[in-house]
């Protein structure tokens, strides 16, 4: 794969479909989030070794609660158990995660698993993934709204988990739409919605997505030749 120029500094990625890829081939829907998970640690792998600075994932929004139990529990406990039986690995790696999300809901487990990890890759200088879990874009700009002292925009972004505005967005499982994923940092993303289900979305796939965004002609509201 040739390196690309004018690369997204920061890319989204609603991460979904786990679910029916799992259906399509009868297989409980937990396993689709196993896949899921092991897909996230390969396409954060590539992300880095194509430069792009800033890696944000949704990975469990503040909607999910609404899920059934035991595939709520499945989502709160098997990435603990994941994160921690590859601790080594993300020392060794350059990538700095960050967890995006409320704090305040999640199992006490996870919560300390997400702090070490913080921790571990906390002076890391490669790609920053940022893994949003029990996360919201409208519990985030209220949290937001309610610190904010000064009302600018300046301001108000200051106040938000992810500061970064994103450069390119990108939803498998082809569903069109934001499911409360930044609402805020996409006002200009460019948008890009792939057919296939997150556990099939591979480093290729990536690689066709910068490709495209590399082409697109971003205006922000003025006009470019
Ligand atoms: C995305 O896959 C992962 C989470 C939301 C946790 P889904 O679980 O939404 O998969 P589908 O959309 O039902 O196929
Ligand atoms: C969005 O997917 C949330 C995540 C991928 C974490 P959903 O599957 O929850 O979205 P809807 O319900 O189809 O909008
Ligand atoms: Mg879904």
């Amino acid at each position: 794969m040739k390196p690309l120029k004018n690369i997204p500094e920061h890319v989204a990625i609603i991460l979904d479909g786990n679910g029916r890829w799992a259906k399509l081939r009868g297989l409980p829907r937990s396993v689709g989030h196993y896949q899921g998970g092991l897909n996230l640690v390969k396409v954060a792998n590539a992300a880095n070794e194509m430069g792009i600075k800033i890696l944000s994932v949704y990975a469990f929004s503040t909607e999910n609660w609404k899920r059934p139990q035991e595939e709520v529990d499945y989502l709160m406990t098997k990435p603990a158990e994941m994160l921690n039986e590859n601790l080594e690995k993300f020392k060794t790696s350059t990538i700095k995660i960050q967890i995006k999300g409320r704090k305040d809901r999640i199992p006490k487990d996870l919560l300390n698993v997400f702090n070490k990890i913080e921790d571990l890759t906390k002076d890391h200088t490669g790609l920053i993934l940022n893994i949003c879990f029990d996360y919201g874009s409208y519990y985030e700009m209220l949290e937001a709204m309610k610190n904010t002292k000064e009302f600018t925009e300046t301001a108000f972004n200051n106040e938000l988990m992810i500061k970064e505005k994103v450069d390119l967005l990108i939803r498998t499982g082809g569903e069109y739409r934001l499911s409360n994923f930044m609402l805020w940092q996409a006002a200009y993303a460019e948008l890009l919605f792939v057919k296939k289900y997150w556990p099939q979305f591979g480093k290729k796939d990536l690689y066709k997505a910068i490709k495209n965004y590399t082409k697109r002609n971003r205006r922000f509201g003025g006009v470019k030749a």
